[in-house]
């Protein structure tokens, strides 16, 4: 499988949003990671409902919603419909967590399950044949631009190897082309990548070599 790479928005021009999506379009992004949260579940406040929605209108590219926010439960219908095509929760939530990997999936999106740096991986065992995608954070969510944790990054190697079919492992926060090679080695098959892409001089050349 080839590494897919999702560009963080969060990084992006708010005021030029559509421009700041054809850029990393043309520079081979696979997917948009859409950053949701709600001032609660973390402390910042971004993207909701009605932006995924006009974001659907200007991109074919698949919308990679990350809900960082408390019930995400109540807001799997909204997000679907609005256009999501992967909607991933966080663990640390608390929600009945097969209750809601089938809801997204009856939409016809694809479910992921996320985990913040001081949750342990083993946590996820009774769910890995039931979801589609793992996100692994690898900075306390809430805000682009920080630093890399590497222990946490180790924790993509347990998933791996508990993990029987062609789950997607998606890592997140202070990928760049160097720690995008250690998470690769431990077997991350999609990076999520925002201040590293935006800020830099060349979109395309910084979205091939995180590739
Ligand atoms: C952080 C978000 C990330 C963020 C990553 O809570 O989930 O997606 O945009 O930003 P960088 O790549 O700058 O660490
Ligand atoms: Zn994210």
């Amino acid at each position: 499988m080839n590494t897919i790479i999702s560009p963080s928005i969060l990084s992006a021009d708010f005021a030029n949003l559509e421009r700041d999506i054809k850029l990393i379009e043309k520079g081979g992004a696979d997917w948009v990671h859409i950053d949701v949260m709600d001032g609660h579940f973390v402390p910042n406040i971004t993207i909701g409902v009605p932006v995924v929605k006009s974001l659907k209108k200007i991109t074919n590219l698949p919308l990679d919603v990350h809900l960082m926010i408390e019930n995400p439960d109540k807001y799997i219908e909204p997000f679907a419909k609005a256009g999501a095509d992967i909607l991933t929760f966080h663990y640390e939530t608390g929600v009945n967590i097969e209750k809601t990997i089938t809801d997204i999936k009856s939409y016809g999106a694809k479910a992921g399950i996320s985990i913040k740096p001081k949750t342990q991986p083993e946590v996820l065992l009774p769910f890995l044949d039931k979801i589609d995608m793992v996100l692994v954070m690898t900075v306390e969510p809430g805000f682009g631009g920080q630093e890399f944790i590497n222990d946490c990054a180790e924790k993509i190697k347990f998933i791996k190897e508990n993990s029987k079919r062609d789950l997607i492992i998606q890592v997140d926060g202070g990928i760049n082309d160097k720690t995008a090679q250690i998470c690769k080695s431990y077997g991350a098959n999609s990076l999520v990548a925002g201040s590293y892409i935006y800020k830099s001089p060349d979109i395309t050349e910084a979205i091939k070599s995180l590739k």
